[in-house]
């Protein structure tokens, strides 16, 4: 497994329930103020805004624009209309990308610029836009709410497909008034195939490219993996009551230290027992990752997240108790989100790893049998042996292994 600096894993935060992750030891690095490397995003993010941090540095031009849901989240967007070479944004195709769960647009940024996936997609002649999903640092803004409200953490990934996907859908179209290419990484995948089963965004997308796809988890196995999931499905001492779900809280850091201290658990070992053996990752890289990372998100969305992996399917929140899914839904159950019903003619790249404990194989072919009847010609899937579920947002190859295969399936869309 890749060791970061200190020694302790280096920590996998596009996938969810990984805040688990943040073992005591970890949690020190965290706030340890390491010295961000020539290609990285400062630590300082936060306070420059991801333009300038992680773009403008690199040489690129960068807007920052904002955007309100429909339930009045404010989302920070940022906006690379052409390469470094120049060019202008005329007649681009824009590429909207999408990150997961406890991580947010910077999670893209954290390699060389020439491994980063906005920067390689600006280079070649695509207009990028990169989202920050509600709750997480850029985006931590409402139109009434504040985050030390309860109510401002009243969601979970429904919500964001349902109102971040489409907002940002809405705003890319509306400036480009062209269709809008999609690629999101893990729950980014999610959220785009819950959406698109409803309807939603089909007459604004031109293709989706989906990384390390996530639509079941029957197939975590791991000791780790499981546990984590019960614990947010009710045994979750020291985490009741809360609405955010901050992995550098003490509430947090105390639960994570109780779950970790439980017999036959391994959280030392933790990155690799839960999101597979990553084999790509840059050791420094990875490390700077950890000063700006894991970023909040809801506990309802950790919970909706455990329930995936408890219920096997795909469905909205459910409630627990019938009469208040009935009252949420018009049924005792949560509603499936029928991804047959994605039509069958979207252009889609699918690309996932042999060693992806989160996206395990297992888990990808239900996901490919539920799409089963696409068209065959609008349906391209790359299976990647080595690869775990954070090669993928920060392997050191995927440029050449998965981007270029991203880059061709975009330029063949017309
Ligand atoms: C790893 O990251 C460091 C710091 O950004 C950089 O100097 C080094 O060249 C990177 N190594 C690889 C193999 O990309
Ligand atoms: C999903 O939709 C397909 C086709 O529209 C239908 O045949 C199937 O029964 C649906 N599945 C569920 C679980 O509703």
């Amino acid at each position: 497994m890749i060791m970061s600096a200190s020694g302790f894993p280096s920590l996998a935060l596009g996938c969810f329930l990984l805040a688990v992750a943040v073992a005591p030891h970890v949690v020190h690095g965290l706030s340890r103020g390491l010295t961000p490397g020539g290609g990285a995003v400062a630590p300082s993010a936060s306070a420059a805004g991801l333009c300038a941090s992680g773009i403008t540095i690199h040489g690129y031009q960068c807007q920052e624009f904002d955007v309100v849901t429909k339930d009045g989240y404010i989302l920070s967007v940022q906006r690379i209309p052409e390469g470094r070479a120049g060019g202008g944004s005329t007649n681009k195709q824009p590429v909207f990308i999408q990150h997961g769960v406890l991580a947010d647009g910077s999670a893209w940024l954290v390699n060389l610029p020439e491994q980063n996936l906005p920067l390689i997609l600006a280079d070649n002649g695509f207009d990028v836009w990169i989202a920050n999903g509600r709750g997480t640092q850029f985006s931590r803004r409402h139109t009434s709410l504040s985050p030390a409200n309860p109510e401002f953490w009243d969601w979970s990934w429904d919500e964001l497909a349902a109102f971040d996907l489409p907002a940002v859908f809405d705003l890319i179209h509306g400036k480009t008034g062209k269709k809008v290419h999609y690629v999101g990484h893990s729950l980014g995948t999610t959220i785009a195939l819950a959406s698109l089963s409803e309807g939603k965004l089909v007459d604004k997308l031109q293709s989706v490219a989906l990384l390390s796809p996530v639509a079941y988890l029957t197939h975590i196995t791991t000791a780790l993996g499981i546990v984590a999931a019960r614990s947010f499905l009710g045994e979750v001492g020291s985490l009741i009551g809360l609405a955010e779900f901050n992995p550098v809280s003490k509430p947090v850091t105390d639960f994570l230290e109780a779950l970790c201290a439980r017999p036959g658990l391994d959280c030392y070992d933790f990155l690799t027992a839960f999101t597979g053996p990553n084999c790509c990752l840059n050791v420094s890289t990875a490390d700077l990752f950890l000063t700006n990372y894991p970023q909040s998100t809801s506990m309802k969305n950790l919970v909706h997240l455990s329930q995936t992996v408890r219920d096997g399917g795909l469905t909205k929140y459910n409630y627990e108790i019938p009469s208040t899914n009935m009252m949420h839904y018009g049924d005792a159950s949560p509603p499936v989100y029928n991804l047959s019903n994605i039509p069958h003619d979207v252009p889609m790249f699918l690309s996932y790893g042999g060693l992806d404990s989160l996206a395990d194989p297992k888990d990808v072919q239900l996901l490919l049998d539920s799409l089963k009847l696409h068209d065959v010609e609008k349906l391209t899937v790359q299976f990647v042996k080595d690869y775990a579920h954070m090669d993928f947002l920060m392997g050191v190859n995927a440029k050449d292994i998965v981007y270029t295969q991203v880059l061709s399936f975009f330029k063949n869309q017309h």
